[in-house]
């Protein structure tokens, strides 16, 4: 094999990769405003074992996306009003849990019941 031929595959090859890693990364990225460090934390501190991944609720009550000031999202967690366990700063410090408002902040809304089709169907009223 010449050089320049030999060349020229180890060019496609690596373009091959390059394009391999760009799918995966365009896979990767999270929504449109939304950032994976942000998810991480909320992950990290728990919040989806009540709330669920995508703050959806469980045991927990739905909790994203959320219309809460930031002022009271920090109250309800540094002091909460029932069963959920309290985060003091001490624990869980103002940035860390900014990154979380933030996240609960990023979550898309669901779509109406009436722009999904399968449901659609399902809501016109027996004849
Ligand atoms: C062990 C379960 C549990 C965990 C873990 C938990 N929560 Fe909660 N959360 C609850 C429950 C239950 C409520 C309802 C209020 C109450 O019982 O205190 C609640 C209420 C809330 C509310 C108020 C929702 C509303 O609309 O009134 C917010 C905001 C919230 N949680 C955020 C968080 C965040 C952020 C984290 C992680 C740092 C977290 N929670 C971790 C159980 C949990």
């Amino acid at each position: 094999m010449s050089l320049v031929m030999a060349h020229n595959r180890a060019a496609r090859c690596l373009v091959l990769l390059l394009s391999a890693y760009t799918a995966a990364e365009t896979i990767a990225t999270p929504a449109q405003g939304q950032s994976s460090e942000d998810e991480a934390a909320y992950v990290a501190y728990g919040c989806y074992e009540c709330h669920g991944y995508a703050g959806q609720g469980g045991n927990g009550p739905l909790i994203a996306p959320t219309q809460i000031p930031w002022e009271a999202f920090e109250r309800i967690v540094r002091q909460p009003p029932d069963s959920m366990p309290a985060y003091p700063r001490e624990q869980l410090n103002n940035e860390t849990l900014q990154r979380i408002y933030r996240y609960v902040q990023s979550v898309p809304k669901p779509p109406e019941a009436a722009d999904i089709p399968a449901l659609r169907d399902r809501m016109t009223p027996l004849p």
